[in-house]
């Protein structure tokens, strides 16, 4: 168990905050990545009721940025949430793909837990629409391993298709099958997402548009045409992928000691599990199974002393569906093979004993890939203190949550068990 707690949260919201005329090609950015690091900072600061000189530390959590918006050396930038107030305290930035803020929120954990500092600012922040498609997906093909698979021309849709194909290999699914639990996932997302203010796809947006709330909504769109719903990599479609999205997020975190003095809004991290496996595809054992997720899953129970049965809600890293299908397996949720019929099933949704991905996950929620991690553990906070943004479990407070965070192709695995003290 941590000793070390969240005291308050922030989320941007989640979209395309970006004008591209497609006549002059002249791109306008509505919201700068500058703009995100700022409002989720202060945000959070004001969330959990300090004032900004009350903040001795910094970790910054962002993918690509100096491919996304030509800038580097981010931690000395995140100063600028109130530069007055914070300028000369120590700030780190980290990087691990998807999970790069995860990965500042554990090297924050140690930083409180060494006793060397005391309320800790953690951001997540990704500005990924000032590219074209094309460019977003070289960009993050730079986090597979660039010689076999980015320099092939290996895309992260492709990345995943491969776990989608190992998974139906291994298991004996044909495609028709595959097909309809991966929509059974992504129409609970829609539909949790539809709720969510923040989130990329709220209302007005794609899946509320088409209606996409059910299985057959989705396996019913043509393949191709506007609003139709194309092979991305097969077999991941359209409405399989996570979208490029601009967005920030972020935590406060204070030793639980601490923080139960000061505040009545403590949510513990009870648990952490930080696994990395090898990064080229081809070496790894299968394809069918997060294999290193499972021990990150594993350790943040263990430390947590708790099973999930004792889970009341998920947040899973659902880049593609297949994933969503793996976390929910490597988490004990549903058995070897069977998540995606328990998707179908109807499971998983608010009403359930351990509702996923109430916030519409990666999927619907938005993707930004470095604030995604402290976006997840923002709104998973927000749940547990009984402010839920967007959906909340059906009729119940929720005690324990799980957030479970993957980087690239599923290379780095956080897992964090978050408890409400
Ligand atoms: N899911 C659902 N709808 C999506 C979408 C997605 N992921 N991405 C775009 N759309 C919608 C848009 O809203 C738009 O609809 P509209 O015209 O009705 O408004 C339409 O599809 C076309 O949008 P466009 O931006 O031209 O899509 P695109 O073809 O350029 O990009 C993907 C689609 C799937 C290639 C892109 O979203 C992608 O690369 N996603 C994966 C990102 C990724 O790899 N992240 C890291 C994961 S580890």
């Amino acid at each position: 168990m941590s000793r070390v707690s969240i005291i308050g949260a922030y989320n941007t919201k989640f979209g395309y905050f970006v004008d591209k005329n497609r006549e002059t090609g002249e791109v306008q950015d509505t919201k700068s990545f500058y703009d995100l690091i700022i409002e989720a900072g202060k945000g959070a600061i004001q969330d959990a009721c300090l004032q900004p000189s009350e903040i001795d530390g910094i970790w910054i959590g962002s993918c690509s940025p100096s491919r996304f918006v030509n800038q580097e050396h981010v931690g000395p930038l995140s100063l600028e949430v109130a530069p007055d107030f914070l300028r000369f305290i120590p700030t780190t930035r980290t990087e691990g793909a998807c999970a790069s803020s995860s990965i500042a929120l554990y090297n924050a954990i140690f930083a409180i837990e060494s006793g060397r500092f005391r309320r800790v600012l953690v951001i997540g922040v990704e500005k990924m629409s000032l590219l074209s498609t094309a460019e977003v997906t070289q960009t993050l093909a730079c986090s597979s391993y660039w010689p076999e698979e980015g320099a092939n021309g290996m895309t992260f849709p492709g990345l995943f298709a491969e776990y989608a194909k190992g998974y139906m290999a291994h298991f004996g699914y044909r495609l028709e099958e595959m097909q309809k639990m991966f929509a059974a996932v992504s129409a609970l997302s829609y539909r949790n997402g539809i709720e969510n203010p923040l989130a990329h796809f709220s209302k007005g947006g794609v899946a509320d548009r088409l209606k996409l709330f059910t299985p057959e909504a989705i396996l019913n769109l043509p393949a191709t045409g506007k609003g139709g719903n194309p092979v991305i990599a097969d077999p991941l479609r359209l409405h399989d992928c996570s979208p490029i999205s601009d967005g920030a997020a972020a935590v406060i975190l204070a030793p639980t000691n601490e923080a139960r003095a000061i505040s009545r809004r403590v949510v513990e991290i009870a648990g952490i599990g930080f696994t990395t496996e090898r990064l080229p595809l081809s070496v790894r054992p299968n394809m069918y199974e997060l294999i290193a997720g499972k021990r990150a899953v594993e350790k943040s129970f263990e430390e947590a002393k708790i099973t999930i049965s004792n889970v009341d809600l998920a947040e899973v890293h659902d880049c593609f569906s297949i994933n969503q299908i793996l976390t929910t397996e490597a988490l004990g949720l549903s058995k070897e093979g069977r998540a995606g019929w328990d998707y179908l099933d109807g499971r998983f949704g608010p009403d359930d004993r351990c509702p996923v991905n109430l916030s519409g996950g990666l999927k619907s929620k938005g993707h930004p890939v470095g604030a995604t991690g402290c976006s997840m553990h923002a709104l998973a906070y927000k749940q547990l203190v009984g402010e839920p943004i967007g959906m909340r479990p059906t009729g119940r407070l929720p005690n324990i949550a799980v957030v479970f965070n993957v980087g690239g192709s599923a290379a780095t695995n956080c897992v964090t068990t978050l408890k409400r003290i």
